[in-house]
């Protein structure tokens, strides 16, 4: 347990305890063509008919380009102390090569001051999944010079901001890079091949190894590298099924394993490489990949939303597929035709996934088993609701602040019992373009009327702000 959170009493969190919200540059940003930005895959996909609900795009998006500062005053009026955001790779290098557009990173290096000024602690992702364009069309996360191509924009980037960001996130849940981009092709690229998805994972992996070392070369050694993983909690739906387990233990390679096994251990785990063999050998892992991904980790992120509750099926039959990732009869599961995925019965979140805190907790105490040492933040979480103004304007939102006080409470129960968590990131700040769901699915807690893009604090804001404050969670 770390000194600070020995400190703590059982209800309040270590004063270190960092009280975050996180966003990702194309579902905030907008201004999409301002200085020297070119499309990202996001661009392409969102303006492709069809892909997203309501044909929304990223192209306003919250217009938080040019509403930087409100936005850091809101965060700083709320008591927030950290800001987890993400670059927009197009801005830096418009071509995904070559050297970077001053302009592009000048916006993070005022939103990163302005951040400062409040006392708010920025950390950086760099890819939360919008390639550009160029590069997809070179042939994408299934190349491996795409890896490369990372290495050098993530050069880049920690040589301009690396002097006052500490906290560094390489990707974001490259999961849902890999198979919702590849796979089952509901996110941009829109690719719908498993074999394509399997090697964009492996050449994800190998961009966060490559990334790493490159933001270590330039960057002074006292900041930190990690990486957001999507972690599933994956569950039996029948626990005395010998068939389900089996089910999970497949499921949990192509969720978490996948990318903890090479870049926490070093090596894909065997029974991955088994359930996947029938749709490629693997071939496209080099001699001396996994020591490039195998990267010593100053910190690990989860992102935590909702259980994986999975079952056998018999191969071939129609088998349930409420996984939660969007409708699409392309499965972004490679080689796990076998396997159904189910809700919980009970409350769910706007989005249809079943609320289940414990499942937080267990990730948590997982890779505290797993990477003994490791600091943990949460790098997201929360929860989609219908929110509305009442007659006065304010945004009542009781659901979500129960949610935020459910993960919360088990994050505070597995610092109890010895996990390192730093820091807790609120999914998110804002309401904001949610993927292929469009603007209809709010996660914000901050409520953005998307006809003035007005900003209304919902009673969650205050709740957490109010918690972020005291140290302690507000009942
Ligand atoms: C995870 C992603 O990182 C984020 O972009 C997304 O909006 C949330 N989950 C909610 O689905």
């Amino acid at each position: 347990m770390s000194d600070s959170a020995t400190s703590a009493t059982p209800a309040t969190f270590p004063h270190s305890f960092l009280w975050g919200a996180a966003t990702s540059a194309y579902q905030i940003e907008g201004a999409v063509r301002e200085d020297g930005r070119t499309p990202s895959i996001w661009d392409t996909f969102s303006h492709t008919p069809g892909k997203t609900a309501g044909g929304d795009t990223g192209d306003i998006a919250v217009d938080h380009y040019h509403r930087y500062r409100e936005d850091v005053a809101l965060m700083a009026e709320l008591g927030l102390t950290a800001y987890r955001f993400s670059v927009s790779w197009s801005r830096v290098q418009p071509t995904g090569r070559g050297p970077a557009v001053q302009r592009g990173l000048d916006f993070y290096r005022r939103l990163v001051d302005e951040l400062l000024e409040h006392g708010i602690k920025p950390a950086v992702t760099l890819y939360h999944w919008d390639l550009p364009q160029e590069l997809e069309d070179a042939g994408g996360w299934p190349e491996r010079a795409t890896a490369h191509r990372f290495a050098e924009y993530a050069q880049l980037v920690g040589e301009a901001l690396g002097d006052r960001v500490e906290q560094w996130i390489t990707l974001n849940e490259p999961w849902c890079s890999a198979f919702l981009g590849y796979a089952s092709g509901v996110h941009a690229p829109g690719r719908t091949d498993q074999q394509a998805s399997l090697r964009a994972a492996h050449h994800l992996n190998l961009a966060h190894g490559l990334g790493a070392a490159a933001l270590r070369s330039v960057m002074p050694a006292r900041n930190s590298v990690a990486i957001s993983l999507n972690s599933s909690a994956v569950r039996p739906l029948s626990p005395d099924s010998a068939a389900d387990l089996a089910a999970v233990r497949k499921i949990d390679d192509l969720a978490n394993g996948i990318f903890h096994g090479p870049i926490l251990h070093g090596a894909y785990p065997e029974t991955l490489l088994e359930s996947t063999s029938a749709i490629t050998d693997w071939s496209f892992l080099q001699d001396g990949d996994l020591d490039l991904i195998h990267q010593p980790l100053d910190a690990l992120g989860l992102n935590y939303y909702t259980p994986t509750v999975v079952s056998a099926a018999a191969p071939g039959a129609e088998v349930p597929r409420a996984d939660g990732h969007g409708a699409s009869e392309h499965s972004p599961w490679p080689g796990a035709d076998d396997v159904a995925f189910h809700q919980l019965p009970g409350e769910r979140t706007e989005m249809g996934w079943s609320i289940d805190p414990t499942g937080l907790y267990e990730l948590i105490m997982r890779y505290t088993r797993e990477a003994p040492g490791l600091p943990l933040y949460i790098t997201e979480n929360g929860a989609a609701y219908d929110d509305k103004p009442d007659a006065d304007g304010r945004v009542h939102d009781p659901e979500r602040i129960a949610y935020l006080h459910g993960h919360l409470t088990e994050v505070r129960r597995a610092i109890a019992d010895g996990a390192d968590v730093r820091g807790y990131y609120l999914w998110s700040l804002l309401d904001n373009f949610e993927w292929a769901y469009g603007y209809e699915k709010r996660f914000g807690a901050v409520y953005v009327d998307y006809a003035s893009l007005e900003r209304t604090p919902k009673s969650s804001a205050l709740w957490y702000g109010r918690a972020a404050r005291s140290g302690a969670l507000p009942e």
